[in-house]
């Protein structure tokens, strides 16, 4: 119909076909959406599928950032499952599930979440077979070990959101001590994604200057007082956000585009994700966070960081609340 409008070059030849990355997000709540804001803004996927139970309110999400598109590069984004996507998804991220309420710990959630989780990952099994999971709802740390569990894919392959938002926060924090750009402070949460993380205050350098140096002993009363006030506003971050708006959502949202770009890009970027620890410090068979080079196929390494032993000490602390909260679940 339009064809007088272009005069074809008659020696076009056709374009190469580039595969489309395709990404699912199951659940479109409020993590759910703040992560797909972020990823199509930052041109994450070529096509997105959002999937929820509640069917009028993901369509009005669609819609919604369907109308924001001509502002950004071309997503197909749309609402459906993951059963429309072909078996060539490349990440499936998963935010559904119940949210902490006020006062409530992360672990309180375990049980509701299982039960969303059994039912969810049928079909991801079935219809995304080769896709690498990203597990963001909490208690995040058990739901990617019984992501694991269910799905029996291979533990390179199924990554939870973990201590990266912790990460980030207590490098901004630690910058606007120092007025230092967060990107240039280099500091970890490791563990448990919750009230157990632990803050590797004994690598953690500006420019290869180390923040504490030698050990903790050495520091002033007040130094000491300031630095554990950083670590509890880390910690209690996601509670005292919670006691504000009811829920967190735009950093989980940025900190798990951060992932999502890793693994598309092939980054191999040193992230605080959550997987399988086989033998780290002594911890085996639970999924925690500690410094993990990410790629395109999800978990390449972990990196053997020196932890002090109070730290090292604190780490299995974590794993071993989190191995028993996965026991006594008695799945
Ligand atoms: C938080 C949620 C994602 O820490 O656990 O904001």
């Amino acid at each position: 119909m339009l064809e007088t409008l272009f005069t074809p070059n008659p020696e076009a030849e056709k374009p190469t076909p580039i595969r489309p990355r395709k990404g699912v997000i199951i659940g479109a709540g409020q993590v759910g959406m703040a992560c797909a804001y972020s990823m199509l803004i930052q041109d994450c996927f070529d096509e997105l599928i959002l999937q929820d139970v509640a069917k009028d309110r993901v369509e009005g999400e669609v819609m919604d950032l369907m109308h924001g598109m001509p502002f950004l590069a071309p997503t197909d984004i749309k609402a459906g499952s993951v059963a429309d996507v072909g078996q060539d998804a490349d990440i499936v991220i998963i935010t559904a599930g119940a949210a902490q309420k006020p006062g409530e710990t992360r672990l309180h959630l375990v049980e509701r979440n299982v039960a969303i989780f059994e039912n969810i990952l049928k079909d991801v099994v079935k219809y995304c077979p080769n896709a690498i999971l990203l597990v963001v709802t909490n208690p995040v740390d058990i739901l990617t070990y019984i992501t694991l569990k269910i799905t029996g894919f291979p533990s390179s392959r199924v990554i939870g959101s973990g201590t990266v938002l912790d990460t980030a926060r207590f490098r901004s924090l630690l910058g606007q001590k120092m007025d230092i750009d967060a990107r240039s402070v280099h500091a970890y949460i490791i563990g448990e994604h919750g009230d157990s993380e632990v803050p590797v205050w004994s690598t953690a350098n500006i420019a290869g200057l180390k923040l504490i140096p030698d050990n903790w002993e050495n520091l002033s009363k007040n130094e000491q007082e300031e630095l554990e006030a950083i670590y509890h506003q880390v910690k209690n971050a996601a509670y005292d956000i919670i006691k504000l708006k009811g829920y967190t959502s735009y950093a989980i949202g940025l900190a798990t585009t951060d992932i999502v770009k890793a693994i598309l890009r092939s980054q191999e970027r040193i992230l605080t994700v959550s997987s399988l620890l086989t033998n780290n410090y002594g911890i085996k068979d639970v999924c925690l966070s500690i410094p993990t080079v990410v790629n395109d196929r999800g978990i390449l390494k972990t990196v053997n960081i020196s932890l002090n032993e109070t730290e090292k000490q604190k780490l299995q602390n974590s794993a071993k609340l989190l191995r028993e909260v996965f026991d006594s679940l008695n799945l």
